[in-house]
């Protein structure tokens, strides 16, 4: 894992310039506000995932492939900016939301602006015809499915009774499914075969999976000042996460905690959770994820590309931010 930090540094840093160079020259508000969470930093890991399967296809790959990085990127971006708009959150990346900011409806167009100008860059890279259609495609389809998946995000906050196989669908959607086109993505503007892209796609939703279980880690217990975003938020919405649907199967109920919540409140339902072993058991299912994933890459010659993305899945279930 040694090398995976380093390489993820280099990567924010050439987006970090890109975003520089392609949104913050524009005058108007709306474009600020489009670019106040873009300029707020981020892992920007869904761009490494796209770089690291274009290398692990054709290496060398990287400066061809950078534009659709950046377009990963910028869809992220527009979930987020409508995400909170959805959570009723106010910290993103260490900064006040773009709603609360500014408004709902510059936050609707805001996240707009980023969504159109996200099939703008990914245009912009460098390969074949054909291939460029695959991956516009691909990032079409998966805005369509976390539509989807945030459509059942919420519509499961008004149910007791979600299932472990509800929660997996609902989070294969909102989450998985743009790792899994940022891996297909590169993997297809590189020249990967059908094989290779397949096998890309389903790991980057297998893991991208097991990242939104973490994520659900990371809203229970690590404080704003760490994570940029709000601590509780899922407890306070009622989010049926599989935090949540494993605590009803061990008879804790997280309900009661459905307000807002004080850091008393939040250490709590830490420590219920604990003593519970329902964090054990959840943490123990988002590592399995990872295992089986990683076996899915071995279609791909081994190479240091593939061994960092192999890092990449672990990273996922093991990071704090
Ligand atoms: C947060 O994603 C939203 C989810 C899909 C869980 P990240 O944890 O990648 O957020 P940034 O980009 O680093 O801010
Ligand atoms: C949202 O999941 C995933 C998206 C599609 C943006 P969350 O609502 O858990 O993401 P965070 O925790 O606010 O980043
Ligand atoms: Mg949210
Ligand atoms: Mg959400
Ligand atoms: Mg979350």
């Amino acid at each position: 894992m040694s090398e995976l930090s380093p390489y993820l540094r280099s990567v924010a840093q050439q987006i970090d310039g890109m975003i520089d160079r392609n949104f913050n020259q524009i005058p108007g508000e709306l474009n600020r506000a489009s670019a106040h969470l873009l300029n707020a930093g981020g892992k920007r890991l869904r761009p490494a995932v796209v770089l690291l399967s274009a290398e692990a296809v054709r290496h060398g790959s990287t400066p061809d492939i950078m534009p659709a990085a950046l377009a990963l990127e910028v869809t992220h971006t527009f979930t987020l900016i409508h995400d909170d708009i959805m959570d009723d959150d106010s910290l993103r990346r260490g900064v006040p939301t773009v709603h609360t900011k500014w408004d709902m409806p510059t936050g609707i167009l805001a996240g707009d602006v980023l969504y159109a100008r996200a099939f703008e860059f990914i245009s912009q890279a460098k390969a074949g015809e054909a291939a460029k259609v695959k991956a516009t495609a691909l990032l079409a389809r998966a805005c369509a499915d976390i539509c989807e998946g945030q459509y059942m995000d919420m519509a499961f906050e008004h149910r007791t009774d979600v299932t472990e196989k509800e929660y997996m669908e609902m989070v294969e959607k909102k989450t998985g499914v743009l790792y899994a086109a940022a891996a297909a993505i590169g993997g297809t503007l590189a020249g990967g075969n059908d094989k290779q892209v397949e096998a890309l796609y389903r790991f980057g939703l297998n893991t991208g999976i097991a990242f939104q279980i973490q994520d659900d880690f990371i809203d229970l217990l690590t404080p704003p000042e760490k994570s940029g975003k709000d601590q509780g938020s899922d407890l306070r919405e009622g989010k049926q996460t599989l935090i949540m649907i494993t605590a009803r199967k061990k008879g804790v109920d997280l309900m009661k905690y459905r307000r807002e919540l004080s850091p008393a409140d939040i250490a709590a339902a830490i420590k219920e959770l604990t003593d519970s072993g329902v964090l054990d058991d959840v943490k123990n299912k988002a590592r399995a994820l990872v295992l089986d994933s990683n076996r899915l890459l071995s279609i791909l010659p081994p190479s240091k590309e593939r061994q960092l993305l192999m890092d990449v899945g672990e990273f996922f279930v093991t990071r704090s931010t």
